[in-house]
Formats: C-alpha cells, sequence, structure tokens
C-alpha cells in the first residue's frame, strides 16, 4: 500500500531522479535497451547529437563510439552529478560534452542538431510540452527525435499522450519499437 501511495506520489509530482538513487537506472535497461536506442537513433559518423537527461550515461557511450571523432555528442542534465559522471565514463571518446540545464528551456541555438533522445527522462520533467517544444526546436528540420518510456517507471509517460504532445510541437511519428512494457519511439522534425 505505502508502495502504491509513493508511486501515486511520484507520478503527481514530477521530479529529477536524485543522483544518490543512480543504482535504479545502473541496472540493466528494459525496453529501453541500448540495442534499440541505437536502432532508433542510428547515429552517424560526424553528426552532433543531443542526449536530454542521460543520468549515469546508460546509452551515452554506444551513441558517443558511433560519432567518431569527428562527431559530438551533447549531454543535458538538470543535475550536474549525473553530467560529471557520464562525462568521465566518455573522456576516452573525446566527442562528450555536458551543459546543466533545464529541458525546458535549453541553451543551444535552433536547429543545432541533427538528432536528439531521451530515455525515461520526459515524465520527470515538470512540464512535458514545453520540453518537447525545445526539442523540436534544437534539432533540425529533417532529423530525429527519440524518446525512451518503460511503463515500470512511476514517471511513466503513455504513448498515446506522447504522440499527442509531439504533433502539437511539429514532431511526428516515424516508427515505434517496443511492447506492451513500453516503447521507444521515433519522431520526425517537421
Ligand atoms: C531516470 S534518469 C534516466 C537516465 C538515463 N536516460 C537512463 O536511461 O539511464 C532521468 C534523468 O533525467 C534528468 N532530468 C530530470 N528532469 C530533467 C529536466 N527537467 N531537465 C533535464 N534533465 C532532467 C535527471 O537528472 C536524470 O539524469
Amino acid at each position: 500500500m505505502a508502495a502504491l501511495g509513493a508511486a501515486v506520489w511520484w507520478r503527481r509530482n514530477p521530479s529529477a531522479c536524485p543522483y544518490s538513487q543512480r543504482f535504479w537506472i545502473e541496472a540493466p535497461h528494459p525496453v529501453v535497451t541500448r540495442q534499440r536506442v541505437l536502432e532508433a537513433l542510428a547515429p552517424r559518423v560526424g553528426e552532433r547529437l543531443l542526449e536530454v537527461g542521460p543520468g549515469t550515461g546508460y546509452h551515452s557511450l554506444a551513441v558517443a563510439e558511433r560519432l567518431g571523432p569527428d562527431g559530438r555528442l551533447d549531454l543535458l542534465d538538470v543535475q550536474q552529478e549525473m553530467l560529471d559522471h557520464t562525462t568521465a565514463r566518455a573522456a576516452a571518446a573525446g566527442n562528450v560534452f555536458g551543459v546543466r540545464a533545464d529541458a525546458r528551456e535549453m541553451p543551444f541555438p535552433d536547429d543545432s542538431f541533427d538528432g536528439a533522445w531521451l530515455c525515461v527522462v520526459l515524465g520527470e520533467v515538470p512540464d512535458q510540452d514545453a520540453a518537447l517544444a525545445e526539442l523540436a526546436r534544437v534539432v533540425r528540420p529533417g532529423g530525429r527525435v527519440v524518446v525512451g518510456e518503460v511503463m515500470l517507471d512511476p514517471h511513466y509517460v503513455r504513448y498515446g499522450d506522447l504522440i499527442e504532445r509531439a504533433r502539437r510541437v511539429g514532431l511526428e511519428l516515424e516508427h515505434r519499437l517496443g511492447g506492451r512494457l513500453g516503447y521507444v519511439a521515433r519522431l520526425r522534425a517537421i
């Protein structure tokens, strides 16, 4: 009963998963596997990509590797500890840069990125519409935005809600991976 109450509270009060709770995001991820994210995002050598809410970098390193030395991966997170953790892990790649900021107000010019992704993050943001609008703004037209969600997460964003919110800011669905327990959706910026 207490667990249910806590889950309801978390759902109604979007907030960032604290760094002290990072063991949750260091465990193997169901649904939003590295393989699925790589498949949906399809990173290419030389591209500039953005990850919002990297946490401790579960997906970041695999993507950074695909971009090569001429590519660049920017990480945006509200928690400096998450950024420090992930950029330290990715130091050898030499193409990963962190910025502490909020997904609702990104410090990047329009059309800065070829693509962006966020996994198990959107439901933690107090204003999902603002975050999606910012993604649509900073990703160039024709670029992709990949959103991963896991149903077990108390901040789970329902697929139908995502697609409706995304459509309103100019992100249209290209395809969806995953089954009943969650999804990795690839959206296209128009
Ligand atoms: C549950 S963790 C997911 C980490 C990682 N994406 C993964 O799949 O392992 C959520 C991450 O989003 C970040 N976050 C939450 N709210 C945010 C916001 N409003 N703007 C930017 N980052 C945010 C948190 O600090 C945390 O690093």
